[in-house]
């Protein structure tokens, strides 16, 4: 009964949200440059080098393309997302996710720009589980917890990439190899990250993976976006809905604590679109808790496969930005750690919640949640997920 009602507010909110899309006079999918130049203008990768590890590991620079004004940059090393150029709603085009000058800025301590994250996305708590009656110990490198995978993460190792401009679509291939008890993790895992770029402005990420030996996996991306594209910003100002009748609210130190709460009347209702900044400063315990939004929400419709579960729009630059994925959680962060310490490629630091993450993926510590659904990859069985983000104006 409960699944039922479920499914039909998925549907119900997911048909307005595409209602929605199509009726906004001005809202397009793709600018005019894209319609017309569908046939003639192919997508491009332009490679380049980017810099040097301290350990002495080349570092490339590949540049994605479109014939409808998007580009995007992704470096080798954490598979970092580190430019992502989108037009507005006067076709003026600027880059809209959060990034650094240099490789430099990435090999410094800094809050998971861009990459893509592994083996675990998000906190596994006392960064120790056990599976199969074993135990396993991680590193605990969010106070006594292990965070998006842990002192190495696959945020800061150099992947194997392989670039193809395949009829309308620009696609990297990115590999890994994360060896047996990596981060202490066990399992050879055999990971395939493929970026793709199409001419209607979407960048579809598809993850893929094996293993030798049973072990947990949760993989997501971790670019902070602000779509006004002036990093002098707060994200306050950007309306967001979300697919999500529930939320996990959290302990103290960010640990789910098991229970599935209704949004309803909470702070945490993005069922229909409200300003970010709305109830951010909301007197609500688990608001205080994230020092703002920094929580998984559980997505409707979990069944279902690939759907539309997450849409962003940013009236003064008309920017919209929707994700899409089959993933049961999407970790909804307001950027509430950013201090203003880190320098911008805009001349100034980033400020308190000047980016958002929308992270696709299983529930935080469900390794140690047996009522969350399984993060367990066996050998012989193919870990595959899917997220797309795609952009239009309105
Ligand atoms: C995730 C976490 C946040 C924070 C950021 C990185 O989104 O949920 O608490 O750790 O990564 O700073």
């Amino acid at each position: 009964m409960k699944k039922l009602s479920t499914y039909v507010l998925g549907i119900t909110l997911l048909g307005s949200l595409s209602l929605s899309i199509q009726c906004k006079g001005g809202e397009k999918k793709s600018n005019a440059t894209a319609e017309k130049g569908a046939t003639t203008a192919p997508v491009s990768i332009q490679k380049s080098a980017y810099g040097t590890t301290p350990e002495g590991e080349k570092v490339e620079h590949y540049l994605l393309k479109n014939n409808a004004g998007m580009e995007v940059g992704i470096i080798t090393y954490g598979g970092r997302i580190t430019s992502l150029s989108v037009p507005d709603n006067k076709g003026t085009s600027a880059n809209v996710v959060l990034n650094f000058e240099s490789l430099e800025g990435y090999l410094n301590e800094n809050p998971y720009f861009g990459a893509l994250i592994g083996r675990y996305g998000n906190r596994i708590a006392k960064a120790q589980f056990e599976l199969d009656g074993n135990a396993y110990t991680l590193a605990g490198n969010d106070g006594e917890n292990n965070l998006h995978g842990g002192l190495k993460g696959f945020d800061r190792v150099v992947w194997e990439v392989a670039a193809s401009e395949a009829g309308e679509v620009a696609t990297l291939k990115l590999r890994y190899l994360s060896k047996d008890m990596e981060e202490g993790y066990p399992g050879n895992l055999n990971v395939l990250v493929t970026y793709t770029l199409d001419n209607d402005n979407n960048l579809s990420v598809d993850y893929e993976a094996t293993t030798d030996k049973n072990t947990v996996i949760n993989l997501t991306q971790h670019a902070y976006f602000n779509l006004s594209g002036d990093f002098s910003k707060t994200i306050l100002d950007h309306e967001l809905q979300l697919a999500a009748d529930a939320y996990l609210p959290v302990n103290a130190v960010l640990i789910p604590t098991g229970e599935i709460e209704n949004v309803e009347g909470t702070p945490f209702d993005f069922r229909t679109a409200k300003l970010m900044g709305k109830d951010i400063n909301a007197e609500d315990d688990q608001i205080q808790k994230g020092l703002g939004y920094d929580h998984c929400w559980v997505l409707n419709d979990q069944d279902q496969g690939l759907r539309e579960v997450a849409r962003v729009h940013h009236p003064a630059s008309g920017r919209v930005l929707t994700v899409t994925t089959d993933e049961p959680g999407i970790q909804f962060y307001t950027g509430n750690f950013l201090d203003g310490t880190l320098p911008t490629t805009q001349g100034g630091n980033y400020g308190h919640r000047s980016g958002f993450c929308l992270e696709t993926q299983h529930y935080p510590d469900s390794p140690n949640q047996k009522d969350f659904p399984s993060v367990t990859l066996r050998p012989g069985e193919k870990y595959n997920s899917k997220t797309v983000f795609s952009f239009l104006t309105q």
